[in-house]
């Protein structure tokens, strides 16, 4: 048996279910990138057949995105598995469709309502419709550790069979215990007669916090691909958080028996960071390998032990999954050629002389308000400059808020359209700026009601975060916020400043450029250009 365990990552697709967590295709791209340069062996890049924008994102990644396989998913329902043959087409011989249908008796009587034969047909069917139309055909029988083992026997046999080269036994409510999940493996490898010609993979759900450990237990048991995601997320409680599975197989070499996986755990702090901006969802502080405590010794005899030696209280070296890589801060000093540098090395390689531009003007102006601007700093200026939503958002120019214990909070806003230039201000070229101003419940409140104005919208604020973006006192705040317009859906709004108000307004208007893309892309549905065809309680 191989001692490499693949590690499949689902952030873009089962991550991306959690609900608040969607990403648009420019942050889909983005992740994308980083997974590659973290070197994770599979991106499952989406759903290929649940709408139109799900279609492009893993067409684009499949286009765009070197290195891993780049799958698809599927039910055994032939328009998904064309949908996903399509979407992974660019991928060549990286491409790959993961077909899914439920086994257990749960799901067979009251979702599918088919007899074990049907699912064993359909299965069978799905399979080798993937298998038409790309050579690396994955399939899993969804709720497979609720499912009768004879059956799932039967059913992985079949699958295999007919071609799919990874079996994949998917803990989807997250039912599993270490123990008896290892032993569902065994079982497995002991009888299925062809089980040696496809890899076993595992799929664990955290609803009972044991998606790492099932995991692992299943690695111990012979599963040589692992699914997950990067800090956890994914439908109700998340998925297994990919950087434990990772380090816990490096850091335990020794109880594992030297099984390893290809990736590159320096980049592990970064994605992390990274997809927690993307999806909204912020990692708890003492959260394993990524959360701001994980390596922080408090007490004064962990202190004490760690000015000794590191390893009185560390099992891990910080350094090995990226903390304390960043350089040098810049300065207002330092020049356009410096920052550029700087976002290359963070991995933004890809952005328009524009919005180069953009992030620079910014880059001065935070410059001015604090002595050293920082990797994250940086990285929040690229989201800022880059997520909004489309070329006709709008960009602050200028916020001016009147608030105390004794007056009415105002707020004045100025917006500039993007793409215009900011010395057409209020009155010599009208087109370019919009102001208005408005009173509000608290300043932020009266800071999104004059963009409401300007703009004519009406949000109504869900949930509201801030965060500092580095230390000190003069730190970034990150607010993120979630605004309902009526869409069905809430959206997701980022923004950034050292002033509170101001990365609150920008936020909001983050989130505005959402809801504008939104409506422009239903919008081009209805001449028949897109179409969402929802999958309701079929999806996993
Ligand atoms: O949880 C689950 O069962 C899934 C399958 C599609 C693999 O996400
Ligand atoms: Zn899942």
């Amino acid at each position: 048996m191989s001692d490499k365990v693949i590690i499949f990552d689902t952030t873009l697709r089962d991550g991306e279910q959690c609900p608040g967590a969607s990403m648009n295709l420019r942050e889909k791209m983005e992740v994308a990138r980083q997974l590659a340069r973290l070197n994770v062996d599979v991106i499952e890049a989406g759903f290929p057949c649940i709408s139109d924008g799900d279609f492009e994102a893993v067409r684009q990644i499949a286009t765009e995105v070197r290195g891993p396989i780049i799958a698809g998913l599927a039910r055994c329902v032939a328009g998904d598995i064309d949908a996903a043959g399509a979407a992974v087409k660019p991928a060549g011989e990286r491409g790959r469709i993961h077909v899914f249908l439920a086994t257990s008796k749960i799901h067979r009587e009251h979702k599918l309502r088919k007899a074990h034969e049907e699912i064993v047909r359909l299965a069978v069917e799905g399979v080798r419709r993937a298998k038409s139309l790309v050579r690396d055909v994955e399939f899993s029988p969804e709720d497979a550790s609720r499912t009768e083992p004879e059956f799932l026997a039967q059913v992985v046999q079949a699958a295999i069979e007919a071609g799919a080269t990874t079996v994949n036994i998917p803990d989807t409510v997250g039912f599993a215990v270490p123990e008896q999940f290892g032993a569902l493996i065994r079982y497995l490898r002991d009888n299925v007669k062809n089980i040696a010609d496809a890899i076993i993979s595992v799929h664990c759900h955290n609803d009972l916090g044991l998606a790492v450990a099932n995991s692992l237990a299943a690695v111990q048991a012979g599963a040589r691909q692992v699914e997950g995601t990067i800090n956890g997320i994914g439908e109700r409680a998340g998925n297994a958080a990919l950087e434990e599975v990772v380090m816990a197989l490096k850091t335990r070499g020794d109880y594992f028996g030297g099984v390893s996986t290809g990736v590159q755990t320096r980049e592990i702090l970064k994605s992390s960071r990274l997809i927690a901006r993307m999806s909204g969802l912020f990692v708890p502080r003492s959260k394993a390998i990524v959360g701001e405590n994980a390596f922080a010794h408090s007490s004064g005899i962990h202190q004490d032990g760690m000015l000794k030696n590191r390893t009185t209280y560390e099992i891990m070296e910080p350094q090995d999954v990226g903390w304390g890589d960043t350089e040098l801060p810049l300065t207002k000093h330092s020049g356009r050629a410096a920052m550029v540098n700087r976002l290359a090395h963070l991995g933004h390689e890809h952005l328009s002389d524009a919005e180069v531009g953009d992030i620079f003007r910014r880059f001065k102006e935070i410059g001015d308000r604090k002595k050293f601007v920082y990797d994250d700093d940086l990285a929040a200026l690229v989201e800022d400059a880059t997520l909004g939503g489309g070329s006709d958002t709008f960009d602050l120019d200028y916020i001016h808020v009147t608030s105390g214990t004794t007056t009415v909070p105002t707020a004045t806003v100025r917006l500039r359209r993007r793409g215009g230039n900011a010395s057409g201000t209020n009155g010599d070229n009208a087109e370019e700026t919009l102001q208005d101003s408005a009173p509000g419940n608290g300043a932020v409140d009266a800071a999104m009601k004059a963009i409401d104005r300007i703009l004519g919208y009406q949000g109504h604020l869900v949930e509201y975060h801030v965060q500092a973006v580095t230390g000190g006192k003069d730190a970034l705040g990150e607010v993120t916020l979630k605004v309902d317009f009526g869409e069905g859906k809430l959206l997701t709004g980022k923004g950034a400043s050292t002033d509170v108000i101001e990365a609150s307004a920008r936020a909001y208007l983050n989130a505005v450029g959402r809801v504008a893309q939104k409506r422009r892309q239903s919008r081009a549905g209805d001449l028949g250009e897109a179409s969402e065809e929802p999958l309701a309680a079929q999806t996993p």
